[in-house]
């Protein structure tokens, strides 16, 4: 899931407050160098969760992480290249960063992720803003590029890997509310969707040792969380072979494995490719009260032409067919979506397939763009972008206004019902109320009570929604 554009290029009913979101932890006692470090991480949550191995990396030799940037030693900005827009975000930021260097000489500046994987040494050459490029994969090789990068010389690895998955590598937790986590499962993607960068930035799937991710996911639940999600670019294409007993873990297997540490840990993930999803997952969600009812499952679009140059390898009728496979296994399972308007050669009749399969899918939510060249991708290389913008910002706009309607709809079938919250804290608005997410990942708001805390379960009764948030009651 991507949240870098709260305009009109892309908009889903999702945590905003996530953007551009900072890593700090109070001081750490350790063999500080007494040097800051400030990250601001973009795009997906994989970035959020690299920033966290970033962080581990650079506390290892001695940064401190910081909230702001004006201190910072070194600045970082681990970036998205997934639409033109994310990437513009960022070059603003690298030229208030430039700035802040004026004042206080000295400052290393870096971009991580796909951009630095994208231009490579361009971003060092040409542009002239930053002294560190750091692609995916690269992130053991930090001490070495900082140092080289502090002696004057410019530091660049974008060196992309078939092995890394940084199992050994313990996050470090820095924005974090205590009560949710990410868990990296696998890295890059072999799908090669037509319309899609992350391919050429994060290079072939790999999946990491399941017996790290339970390790993981274990010292956590002792730490007090009690909610995991299982990230990686396609989930449900996740494989690991026990090298010693030949045993191959599925998805399937991995999440029974993550669910069987305690019940009280819920397991959420994301994100899910409709065609490698098999039943067996499907099971284990239903078959795990911790395993949360909920599977964001991208459409893309909703016509088999427009899906066929997407490279996506089902078709309508496919997709439609595992929508009932899904409602009939798990009838209280909500499903939301990707959907890419104004693709290549997209006609208005293909646009109205989009908008009735949000319908027939009934998604709770879905996170809703209009198409953006990438330079490189299959698309770039094959088909002209030939959809005006103005026709794109319309179709975006009806897919967003039906989306709307549907997730109020959808919400408004929740009114009357009680719903186990895991509590995250409080509310955007009052420190009266709580939030907290059900198992379909609805946030829900509500009166707080004593001797309550983030990271509780409690019962609570909706009694009003709106298109993004319940509200309710304890019961
Ligand atoms: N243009 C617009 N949206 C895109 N996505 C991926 N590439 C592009 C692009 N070039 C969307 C897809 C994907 C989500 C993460 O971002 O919907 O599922
Ligand atoms: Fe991109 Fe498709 Fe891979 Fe998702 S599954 S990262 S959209 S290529």
């Amino acid at each position: 899931m991507y949240n870098n554009n709260p305009t009109l290029e892309g908009i889903g009913n999702i945590d905003e407050s996530k953007q551009g979101d900072v890593f700090y932890k109070e001081q750490m006692e350790s063999d500080s160098n007494g040097k800051q470090f400030y990250i601001e991480s973009y795009g997906c949550q994989m970035n959020f969760s690299d920033s966290e191995i970033v962080a581990s990396i650079l506390s290892d030799i001695g940064f401190n992480p910081t909230k702001n940037a004006e201190n910072a030693d070194l600045i970082l900005i681990n970036t998205c290249s997934i639409r033109e827009k994310a990437e513009d975000t960022v070059r603003q930021r690298l030229r208030v960063f430039d700035k802040m260097k004026n004042n206080r000489p000295g400052t290393l500046v870096g971009v991580l992720g796909c951009m630095a994987e994208r231009l490579k040494a361009k971003l060092l050459d040409q542009e002239k803003l930053v002294d560190l490029v750091v692609g995916p994969d690269a992130y053991r090789d930090l001490p070495k590029l900082v140092a080289s990068a502090s002696d004057g010389d410019k530091g660049i690895n974008v060196i992309l890997s078939r092995e890394e998955t940084y199992a050994d590598i313990s996050p470090l937790r820095l924005d974090s509310n205590g009560v949710c986590a990410f868990i990296s499962i696998m890295r890059g993607c072999d799908n090669m969707c037509s319309f899609c960068v992350v391919p050429f930035t994060r290079g072939r799937e790999r999946s990491r040792n399941a017996f790290s991710i339970v390790a993981e996911a274990t010292d956590l639940f002792e730490k007090g969380y009690r909610e995991v999600t299982l990230l990686g670019q396609n989930v449900d294409s996740y494989k690991w072979e026990n090298p010693e007993t030949k045993e191959v873990i599925t998805f399937a297997k991995l999440m029974i494995m993550v669910a069987e540490i305690h019940p009280d840990l819920r397991i959420r993930f994301s994100t899910s490719h409709p065609k490698d999803i098999t039943d067996d997952v499907l099971y284990a969600i239903r078959d795990y009260e911790n395993i949360c009812k909920y599977i964001h499952l991208p459409v893309q679009s909703g016509n088999s032409r427009v899906l066929k140059l997407m490279n996506r390898t089902y078709d309508r009728e496919w997709y439609k067919n595992k929508i009932d496979r899904i409602y009939e296994i798990i009838p209280d399972c909500a499903v939301s979506s990707d959907i890419i308007s104004g693709f290549c050669t997209e006609t208005e009749a293909e646009h109205q397939d989009s908008l009735s399969i949000i319908e027939y899918s009934n998604y709770s939510m879905s996170y809703m763009f209009y198409y953006s060249e990438r330079p490189g991708t299959l698309a770039a290389r094959k088909y002209e972008d030939d959809i005006p913008l103005e026709i794109k910002k319309r179709r975006l706009t009806e897919v967003i206004r039906l989306q709307n309607q549907i997730s109020y709809n959808h919400n408004q079938k929740d009114i009357g019902k009680t719903f186990k919250v895991l509590i995250e804290g409080d509310s955007k608005k009052s420190d009266q109320e709580f939030k907290g997410r059900n198992s379909q990942n609805k946030m829900i708001v509500f009166p707080k009570k004593e001797h309550l805390k983030a990271g509780d379960y409690v019962m609570v009764k909706v009694n009003s929604a709106s298109s993004a948030t319940l509200r309710g009651e304890l019961i």
